[in-house]
Formats: C-alpha cells, sequence, structure tokens
C-alpha cells in the first residue's frame, strides 16, 4: 500500500473494564483516541465495581464514538470496519461494547471484528513504533492481567508462554497502595514514592524465581503478604512507616521479577523483540529496568507512550485495521462477549460469513 488512504480506515470500542474507549486509526496511524473512565466513581470502593463500570458505559458510549469521530475528522460512512474487544474482561462491560460494536455495524453496513483484549494491547504499538517485528515478545501487565505472550502474527498466532498464578502485577500495586492508604489506583502512587526511596531498603522475595519454579509464570501474592505485614509489624511497634523505602523495595521486587522472565523468555525462544504494554508498563521504574536489561542482553524494547499502554479504543482500532489489512475474516452477527476469551484466539470470526455481504443489507432483510 502505497498510499496512506489505501490503508483501512477503522474504529475500535474498548469496554473491558473502567474505561470507555473509543479510537480511530487508518492503518498504523493514529487519528483519535477518545476515552471516557468511569474510575472516579470506582475509587470509593477500592477496586472496579462491574454494575458501576456497565452504567457508566452505557452513558458514555454514544458521546465518546462522537467525539473521536470529529476528533479523527472523519465521517462513519468512510469506515472500513468496526473492531470491538470481545474478551477477556468484565461480562456486562463487554456486552456494552459489543452491543454498541453491532448495532453502528449493522446500521452503518459495515464489517464487525470482535477482537482480544490481550491482543489489542500488544497491537497498540504499531501505532507507536511501526509494524510489530514477528516475532515479538510481549509482557503484558495491568491490574486484570500478568502475561508473557510470544506473538508470530498478531492476528492469529499469540502463544502464551506464562502468567500470574494469583495477583496481577497492577493488583499488587493496587493492594499495597491501600495498606498504605495511598488511594486508588496504587500505581502510579506508589511509582512517584518510591523514585525518593531506596530499592535496596528491604528484601522483599521475589515469587517463583526458584529453581524448580516455572520459569515464565508469576506470583504475587506471597510479595503482596510479606509487604503487608512487614508494615504491620512497623504499625504494631509504633514505628513510622517509610512509605518510600517501602514503595521502591516493594516495586522493585515487583519488576526485577517481570524483567528477568521477560528477558530470559526472548532468550530461550531467541527472539530479540520484546513489547511491554498494560497499565503497569506506565510504571517508570519497569522502563527503566527493562532498557537497562534489554540493552545487555541485545534485544530491542518497544513500550508504548502510557497513555496508549492503559485501556484505550485505538488499540483496539489497531488490532481490527491489521485484521482487514491481512482480510481476516470479519466476525458473525452472532459475536457474543467472552469474559474468558482464550489469546490464542486473537479474534473472533464466528461461524464462516467471510461470503456474506453486509453492505447488501437492505431494508426488505431488515423487516422482513
Ligand atoms: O491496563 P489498565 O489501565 O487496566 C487494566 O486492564 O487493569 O491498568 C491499570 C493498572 C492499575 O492496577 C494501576 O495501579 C496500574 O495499572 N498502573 C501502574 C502505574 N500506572 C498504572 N502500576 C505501576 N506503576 C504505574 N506508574
Ligand atoms: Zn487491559
Amino acid at each position: 500500500m502505497t498510499d496512506s488512504r489505501d490503508e483501512p480506515l477503522v474504529l475500535g470500542i474498548e469496554t473491558s473494564c473502567d474505561e470507555t474507549g473509543v479510537g480511530i486509526v487508518r492503518g498504523t496511524t493514529l487519528l483519535a483516541d477518545a476515552i471516557a473512565s468511569s474510575v472516579d466513581e470506582h475509587a470509593r470502593f477500592g477496586g472496579v465495581v462491574p454494575e458501576v463500570a456497565s452504567r457508566a458505559h452505557l452513558e458514555a458510549m454514544v458521546p465518546t464514538i462522537d467525539r473521536a469521530l470529529k476528533e479523527a475528522g472523519v465521517s462513519a460512512r468512510d469506515l472500513d470496519g468496526i473492531a470491538v474487544t470481545a474478551g477477556p474482561g468484565l461480562a456486562g462491560a463487554l456486552l456494552v461494547g459489543v452491543s454498541a460494536a453491532k448495532a453502528y455495524a449493522y446500521a452503518l453496513g459495515k464489517p464487525l471484528y470482535g477482537v482480544n483484549h490481550l491482543a489489542s494491547h500488544i497491537c497498540v504499538d504499531q501505532l507507536e513504533h511501526g509494524a510489530l517485528p514477528e516475532p515479538t515478545m510481549a509482557l503484558l501487565v495491568s491490574g486484570g492481567h500478568s502475561s508473557l505472550l510470544l506473538s508470530s502474527d498478531i492476528t492469529s498466532d499469540v502463544r502464551p508462554m506464562g502468567a500470574t498464578i494469583d495477583d496481577a502485577a497492577g493488583e499488587a500495586f493496587d493492594k499495597i497502595a491501600r495498606v498504605l492508604n495511598l488511594g486508588f489506583p496504587g500505581g502510579p502512587v506508589i511509582d512517584r514514592y518510591a523514585r525518593e526511596g531506596d530499592p535496596a531498603a528491604i528484601a522483599f522475595p521475589r515469587g517463583l524465581t526458584g529453581p524448580r519454579d516455572p520459569a515464565y509464570d508469576f506470583s504475587f501474592s506471597g510479595l503482596k503478604t510479606a509487604v503487608a505485614r512487614w508494615i504491620e509489624a512497623k504499625r504494631a511497634a509504633g514505628e513510622e512507616v517509610p512509605v518510600r523505602d517501602v514503595s521502591a523495595s516493594f516495586q522493585e521486587a515487583v519488576v526485577d521479577v517481570l524483567t528477568r522472565k521477560a528477558v530470559r523468555a526472548c532468550k530461550d525462544e531467541g527472539v530479540d523483540h520484546l513489547m511491554i504494554g498494560g497499565g503497569v508498563a506506565a510504571n517508570s521504574r519497569l522502563r527503566a529496568l527493562a532498557q537497562e536489561r534489554c540493552e545487555a542482553a541485545g534485544i530491542r524494547l518497544r513500550v508504548p507512550r502510557p497513555k496508549l499502554c492503559t485501556d484505550n479504543g485505538a488499540m483496539v482500532a489497531a488490532l481490527g485495521a491489521e485484521m482487514v489489512a491481512r482480510n481476516r475474516p470479519a466476525s458473525s452477527w452472532d459475536l457474543s462477549a467472552d469474559s474468558s476469551l482464550p489469546v490464542t484466539d486473537p479474534h473472533v470470526p464466528g461461524h464462516d460469513h467471510s461470503h456474506d455481504h453486509v453492505h447488501e443489507v437492505s431494508k426488505e432483510n431488515l423487516y422482513s
């Protein structure tokens, strides 16, 4: 494709958790990234409340789509497809996005692409650094997931290498922030305090790093308990809790394990590109340590800017555009939300309707 106008123009909808994201991309170029977040509505509960998230998506959906179209300066009629997160995520929240995507796609006569949230987190990097090398190792770390994935073709071949066996990395940040009374979400606050603390002040445990432990799986629940006990002991002794040192030492334990295992997976598989995505990829120490360790191992590191790392619609549009560019079949109209959609399904074609032409849907068909 020489003329960028030939590249697919795709709108993507993301509602798997608490952000209503609508992005528009042309090929690998970002045109709009509109977000409405319900994070403030969850803050007083210390975590995302699914029913609150679903209702917020419903209210934000149409205005956010309008905002994205305006920001991109395109008309909905010009779209080549509509992509939507089909899973994994919160069932009710996903359902709002999938229903909206179907309604827009059907009404506009555009193909629908149900895509995988984790594969989208990887694909978004194309908007920052251009086409993803194949293969690419991906470390995805957020409040809901922590996994190592090997992507050989982001539209069809994503292999899980390892995942957390208990808490997600972001969840550990959020829980420790709660113990320290720092509010929700905890990652950004701990990141800030940690910059003024000593990462070697307290030796917190590194989960699943023993010689017999699975090489690519993670565990953060032991670390979380160790940090909470340490803080409780200080409080019980009437001593002040050194928030900066605790933050730095806890954060170091998390990012040490994440980067060590990611680099090891690259070396073992002979992969020389590592991408890091998900909300925790915004962490400044994770970025710095990953850079240091990748350089030492001859691995090229790709980390999108923080706004593209957290949940957003642009990542869904990016993967949708890749589906169109590679002629992947569109999803069928009976596409459903799947809260535990496996990453081995980067997209959900449904039944083979690849010969259907949605453009031919006529009023007669609609009302018969
Ligand atoms: O990807 P995301 O927006 O939503 C999920 O899919 O979970 O990630 C949110 C998570 C939260 O747990 C938040 O505490 C964490 O990412 N996070 C961070 C940072 N910024 C956000 N964790 C560590 N350091 C940060 N700077
Ligand atoms: Zn996510």
